[in-house]
Parts: structure tokens; C-alpha cells; sequence
């Protein structure tokens, strides 16, 4: 496995794998890798013949009350688990390597990204969209793989793909939990003990929407107040959002929905200083 911080050389190194007629893959993370993480590789790794995965803490996705500073920086257990995982190269740049100075190019997507997270988090989504358009410039990809556990981020993404015409599938893979429902995550290790029984209210909430959703005649607004309900009533719990939204566009679903109807049940809370989120696909019943 390779580790480079250049990009002029990563952008060699995967050139020099397309011109052996692989099929390259990518894996944007920003390190503290878990098996959420290790899920992407391995989907990568299946899929095709070059994987490169990026370890980059990028700081223009983080607001100026945000955790930039503390996020977990764990180097040499990613790179294991990265090798582990098959990965042929790890592109990890520093912060001047990605941005010069006087950078002055931001990618922004529009409606979509002032939504949910993005209403929440001002500016956010310009910081995700601008450095994956750049890693995805760098590492030359045939495909670009993004977890589900982001939701709106990998709308937004596709969103950018294709409205800027970037030859890439992006590729969304489940969410991986831990067995008492809770989804990784690199901040969860933000979580006291109790903390992190605490979070485990938000798979529970999205598990009560699933039960509500599926039974007939299932109303989008009441399955909403009971998740929200149960939320709210949680201690050490800060709701931000609790809601049912259409799983391509995030608008706000009709007051009656058909029988069969998609939608995605999006949440959003703090517990204690740690911000969480979470999702679920569900059909009504
Ligand atoms: P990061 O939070 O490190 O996540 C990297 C990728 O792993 C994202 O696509 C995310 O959705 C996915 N992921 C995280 N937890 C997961 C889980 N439990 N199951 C499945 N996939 C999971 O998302 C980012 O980094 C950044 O915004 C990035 C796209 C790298 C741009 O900086």
C-alpha cells in the first residue's frame, strides 16, 4: 500500500493505474476509520482495481464553533485498517497541500444544501462539496463510494456529480451500527459512558418510525410528533431535527401519502457536546 501527501503524485500513481486499464475506485474519509469506514474500502475493493481511499480533516466543512480542532487525528490505526481493508493507495495531504493561500474557488450546491444539516451547519456543505470535487480531481475515480449515515451529503454530492458532469458513479453503502443500534461514527468517541447509552435514542426513535410507517393509513405528521415525542423526552438529549422527508428531494412529505410511498426518516441531536445524526429509508405501509 502506498501513502502519499502530494497530489501531483497521487494524481500519477492513478493515472499510471487507468493507463493499465484498472477501474479505479475512491473512499473520502476524514480519518479516525472505523468498520462504517472499513465497509467502504471493502465495497471498493470488490468493485474495483485500484482503490485509493483519502484521509484529509478538512477545515472549510467545519463552522468556527465547530470541533476542527479536537476531531480524533489517529493516523497509524487508519492506515492498518486501510491495509487491512486492500487499499492500493492513501492520499493524505496536509492543509497546504489542498489549499493554497489565496484559494478563492468555493463549489456550492444550491436548494439542497440549505436544508437539514446544511440549515444547522451554514456553510458546511460548501466545504464538502469544494474538497470532493478536489479529491475527486486528484484520485481520478470511476467510482466514489459515500455512506448512507450522511445522507444529505451524499445527495449533495450526486447533486454536484452531475450537475457539473464529474465522469464518476457514486456509489451509497449502508449504514454500519453497533449491535445496540447506534451508528458509528469517528465523534462517537466524543461519548462519556452514559452519553453513549443516551445516543442510543436516536436508532430507537428511528425504529419507532419504521413500526409506525409500516402500519396502513400511517400519517407522515403523527409518525413525525412521536419520534420527535420520544426524543424530547430523552434526558441529556438535544433535539435539532426529527423528521420525514422525500428521500430524493428532503422537501417535507404531503399530510397523506399512498400506500408504498418511500420517504427518509432524518435526525439530528446533541448529546452532551457531541453532535449526532442518523437516518433511515422507510415505505409506508
Ligand atoms: P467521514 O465522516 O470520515 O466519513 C467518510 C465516509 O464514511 C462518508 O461517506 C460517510 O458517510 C461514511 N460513513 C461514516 N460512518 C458510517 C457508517 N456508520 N456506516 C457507513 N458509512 C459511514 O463524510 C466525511 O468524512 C467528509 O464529509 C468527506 C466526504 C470525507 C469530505 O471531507
Amino acid at each position: 500500500m502506498l501513502v502519499e501527501s502530494c497530489p501531483q503524485q497521487t494524481l500519477q500513481h492513478v493515472t499510471a493505474a487507468r493507463q493499465r486499464g484498472l477501474l479505479t475506485g475512491c473512499v473520502p474519509t476524514m480519518g479516525a476509520l472505523h468498520q462504517g469506514h472499513v465497509s467502504l474500502m471493502q465495497r471498493a475493493r470488490s468493485e474495483c482495481g485500484y482503490v485509493t481511499a483519502t484521509i484529509f480533516v478538512n477545515p472549510t466543512q467545519f463552522g468556527p464553533q465547530e470541533d476542527f480542532s479536537k476531531y480524533p487525528r489517529t493516523l497509524q490505526s487508519d492506515l492498518q485498517l486501510c491495509e487491512q481493508a486492500g487499499v492500493d493507495l492513501v492520499f493524505t495531504p496536509q492543509t497546504d497541500q489542498m489549499y493554497a493561500a489565496d484559494a478563492e474557488t468555493v463549489v456550492q450546491v444550491g436548494r439542497l444544501t440549505t436544508l437539514l444539516e446544511g440549515a444547522h451547519r451554514p456553510g458546511h456543505f460548501d466545504g464538502v462539496t469544494t474538497v470532493v470535487a478536489k479529491l475527486l480531481m486528484i484520485t481520478q475515480p470511476q467510482k466514489a463510494y459515500f455512506g448512507q449515515k450522511d445522507y444529505q451529503q451524499q445527495l449533495v454530492v450526486r447533486r454536484m456529480v452531475r450537475d457539473l458532469n464529474i465522469p464518476v458513479e457514486i456509489v451509497t453503502c449502508p449504514i454500519i451500527r453497533e449491535s445496540d443500534g447506534l451508528a458509528m461514527s469517528s465523534r462517537n468517541r466524543y461519548l462519556t459512558a452514559e452519553e453513549r447509552q443516551t445516543a442510543t435514542a436516536l436508532s430507537g426513535a428511528l425504529r419507532l418510525a419504521e413500526r409506525l410507517c409500516s402500519q396502513s393509513g400511517a400519517v407522515p405528521s403523527v409518525v413525525e410528533q412521536q419520534m420527535q415525542q420520544m426524543l424530547l423526552q430523552t434526558p441529556g438529549l438535544v433535539l435539532q431535527y426529527a423528521v420525514l422527508a422525500d428521500p430524493e428531494t428532503l422537501q417535507p412529505l404531503p399530510e397523506r401519502v399512498p400506500s408504498g410511498t418511500s420517504c427518509v426518516a432524518l435526525i439530528a441531536a446533541r448529546v452532551g457536546t457531541t453532535r449526532l445524526i442518523d437516518n433511515l429509508l422507510l415505505v409506508f405501509g
